[in-house]
Parts: C-alpha cells; sequence; structure tokens
C-alpha cells in the first residue's frame, strides 16, 4: 500500500499568446504547488476500483485518476489491478489543477509500486497525453510553463509567500471558460520579462483568463473587488477559476458563499513525493 498527498496549484501569471490549429491555444505560465492536498492510497488489486470521500466526483473512466492508470498500463505493457481511494480536500472547477495533480500523482505512485522501473522523463511525456496541466506536478513545484501548459522549465524557489485561496461556490469549466476568450482582449506583456520580475522583486500578477470567467458570471469581479478591499497585496484568479489566490498574512473577513483556505508554497526535492513537511 502506497498513501500520496496530491497537492493544488496557482498561476502566478497566465497569459495566453494563441488559439492553435488543435483548438487548444498556446500560453506561458508561472505555476506554483501549494499546501492544499488530497489524499491518496493505492494497493494493487484484482481488478481496478477508484473510491472517493466526495460521492459527487464521477470515479469512472472520465476521472482523471483512471486514464493515469491506463495511460501507464498502455505505456509500459505491464499487467496489474490498482485499488484507489481519494480523500478529496482540493475544490474542483476552481483552477488549482486537482483532478491534474491526482493524475500525476497516480503516475508517480505506479512507478513507486514497479521500484522507479522508468525514469521521471518518461512520465512526464506520457502525462502530456491525457492532460495540459499534468506534467507540471512532476516538475519540483515551480515552473514555467508553456506551449499547451505541458512543456515545463523547473525554476528556483519563489520567495516564500503566505496565502489563502478563496473558492467561491459556484465552479467553471476549462473548456467553458477558454470558449468565450476574446482573442482581442489578451495582455500584450513579454511573459519571460514577467518570470523575471518574480525573482528580482517586481512580480506582475495577470491571468487572460479571468477577463472572460468574468464575463460568464460577472458576481466573480465583485468577489475580486471584495478580496482586494481585505488589503492583501494580490488577489488573482488562478487558471481558469473560480478560486482566487490572495498574497498576504492578513486575515480575510468572510464573504457569503466563498470558502477560504490558508495555504503556503511547497516545494519536492529531488527523488521524493511532495510530503507535508516539504517546503
Ligand atoms: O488539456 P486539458 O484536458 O486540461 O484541457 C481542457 C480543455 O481546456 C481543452 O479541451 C481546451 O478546450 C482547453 N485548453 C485550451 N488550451 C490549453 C489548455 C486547455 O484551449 N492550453
Amino acid at each position: 500500500m502506497l498513501q500520496l498527498i496530491s497537492p493544488a496549484k496557482i498561476n502566478l501569471f497566465l497569459q495566453i499568446l494563441r488559439r492553435r490549429v488543435d483548438g487548444y491555444h498556446d500560453l506561458a505560465s508561472l505555476f506554483q504547488t501549494i499546501s492544499l492536498y488530497d489524499h491518496l492510497t493505492f494497493s494493487f488489486a484484482e481488478q481496478d476500483e477508484l473510491t472517493c470521500s466526495d460521492a459527487c466526483l464521477p470515479t469512472d473512466s472520465s476521472n482523471l485518476i483512471i486514464k493515469a492508470v491506463d495511460l501507464f498500463r498502455r505505456k509500459t505493457g505491464l499487467k496489474f489491478g490498482l485499488k484507489v481511494h481519494l480523500e478529496k480536500h482540493i475544490p474542483y472547477e476552481a483552477g488549482l489543477g486537482g483532478g491534474s495533480s491526482n493524475a500525476a500523482t497516480t503516475l508517480w505512485a505506479l512507478n513507486e509500486l514497479h521500484s522507479r522501473a522508468y525514469p521521471l522523463q518518461d512520465l512526464m511525456t506520457w502525462s502530456a497525453e491525457i492532460g495540459s496541466d499534468i506534467t507540471f506536478f512532476l516538475s519540483n513545484g515551480t515552473a514555467y510553463c508553456t506551449g499547451r501548459g505541458e512543456i515545463i522549465n523547473s525554476l528556483n524557489p519563489l520567495p516564500k509567500e503566505s496565502l489563502w485561496i478563496a473558492k467561491p461556490a459556484q465552479g467553471l469549466s476549462t473548456p467553458t471558460v477558454f470558449k468565450h476568450l476574446d482573442l482581442t482582449q489578451l495582455s500584450l506583456h513579454d511573459p519571460e520579462r514577467t518570470l523575471i520580475g518574480f525573482y528580482n522583486g517586481r512580480p506582475l500578477y495577470y491571468n487572460d483568463l479571468e477577463e472572460p470567467a468574468f464575463r460568464i458570471d460577472p458576481a466573480l469581479h465583485h468577489i475580486k473587488q471584495q478580496l482586494m478591499e481585505m488589503g492583501f497585496h494580490a488577489v488573482l484568479m488562478t487558471g481558469s477559476g473560480t478560486a482566487f489566490y490572495c498574497l498576504g498574512s492578513k486575515t480575510p473577513y468572510q464573504i457569503p458563499g466563498v470558502t477560504f483556505y490558508p495555504a503556503t508554497f511547497i516545494r519536492r526535492q529531488p527523488g521524493q513525493w511532495y510530503s507535508q513537511i516539504s517546503i
């Protein structure tokens, strides 16, 4: 049996560069893992079985955990059955990468259960076949991601930050937000300069997916304004939303329908998976 945590991520900035002929979008984004975790338990079994603490989550082949198990079997030719239990804490339809993190954790776990038969680079290459954000979780936890999001540049640690995740009750699906993107409204920054700014004390926080998300649900814009009034030094929607991260050590006051989670940046040590004491 193997128990692993599966962390959430935030996008410190997220810039959409263009729509591609395959329907996806090229982007440039600084991803960071945070201390908000699901818990996954893996054991070999006669047959595959996925159970989840949250009855609302599908546990069929649409779940990225099942897709990761099938991918690993397909790539390695190994035959095994796997029982997985998912203790869900990361909010979904939030832009926090919960499902992608679960898939990356499953690939890591399967390699552990097979005595690390495959190099990490193989897991990273395979992971891009089942989703754009999965590869990131196999990085060291801080990465500049380009392409669909699957091209990873692992980076040095960022200055430590305390933060709050603010999750509005309503969720948004990633394809819906991308569908509402107005390509004439994209930011015109040089993303590589933005990236450097995070390492020389001049961070710039922006997310091109905020505008379409706010157009779909204007209440989200109002929530962002309320969060900004609390005095955080940055408030930004993560990924395709609907969660916001709020940087700084302020204590938030309640907003009806919004759940707050405290967090910090975390990282993975080489050769180890994320742990609750990792930093
Ligand atoms: O790759 P993933 O399955 O996470 O993407 C979900 C959806 O988000 C895609 O079907 C696509 O509509 C959109 N997407 C995109 N460009 C990206 C990543 C995702 O358009 N770079």
